[in-house]
């Protein structure tokens, strides 16, 4: 499905996002580049957004997109990922303790073994490495409820429009809804091989930020 929608897929975030991708990403990149990591994994890196502004932020730093969908990796070749690896991200194949930091945007809500992934994340973490996550999450109360109206009325029929996919982004506003937000989350994180998880709502809880360190 990712394959299908890649040449579309930056155009579809910015619209069906207004334009909240390029702050919720900047922010991402921002702590990230706080750690000062030499070595940086972004796993279902997509077109590459995300680590696009980890490498600009830290010139130095060498930082490696992976992703199982080959359209995707090609969109971030073109767009200037210069390390990309096309891996499962159930298999990483890589050695343990590779990474000084791990991310992962709005990747691990779509995958099946959520649990499994983060323990591979923390197989490929260095003992002192720490863990990125941006995903979707639920806003409370009346801004709540208008989202989700958005989620499963407006948003398909704006995707389908860009994308020209019956199905693609049908199933976004059900996965958001099963994927643990909050303090599940960061429960769901300790559970899987990390500690001292937190959560950094953005946009009102649209979006939110979750950081740990490996858990030694
Ligand atoms: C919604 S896109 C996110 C892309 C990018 N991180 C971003 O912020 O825009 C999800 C990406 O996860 C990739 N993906 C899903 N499951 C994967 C897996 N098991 N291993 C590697 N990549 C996977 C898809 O190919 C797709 O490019």
């Amino acid at each position: 499905m990712f394959d299908r929608v890649a040449a579309r897929y930056d155009l579809a975030n910015h619209l069906l996002s207004f334009g909240c991708d390029f702050w919720w990403r900047h922010r991402a990149s921002e702590i990230v580049k706080q750690w000062q990591p030499r070595t940086v994994l972004d796993l279902a890196t997509g077109s590459g957004d995300l680590a696009l502004a980890v490498a600009r932020k830290l010139p130095a730093a060498e930082v490696l997109g992976v992703d199982f969908s080959p359209e995707m990796l090609a969109r971030a070749r073109a767009k200037g990922l210069e390390q990309t690896l096309l891996a499962d991200a159930l298999h990483l194949p890589f050695a343990d303790e590779t990474f000084e930091a791990v991310m992962v945007a709005f990747g691990l809500r779509n995958m099946k073994d959520r649990g499994d992934v983060l323990e591979e994340m923390a197989r490929v973490l260095t003992p002192t490495g720490r863990l990125l996550i941006l995903d979707f999450s639920l806003p409370r109360g009346f801004l709540g409820l208008l989202y989700r109206f958005y989620l499963h009325r407006c948003l398909p029929l704006v995707a389908r429009w860009i994308t020209g996919e019956e199905e693609a982004y049908d199933y976004l506003g059900a996965s958001i809804q099963r994927f643990p937000s909050g303090s599940a989350m960061t429960e769901f994180i300790e559970a899987h091989g990390f500690a001292d998880a937190s959560n950094l709502p953005l946009t009102g809880g649209i979006t939110s930020i979750y950081c740990a360190q490996k858990r030694t």
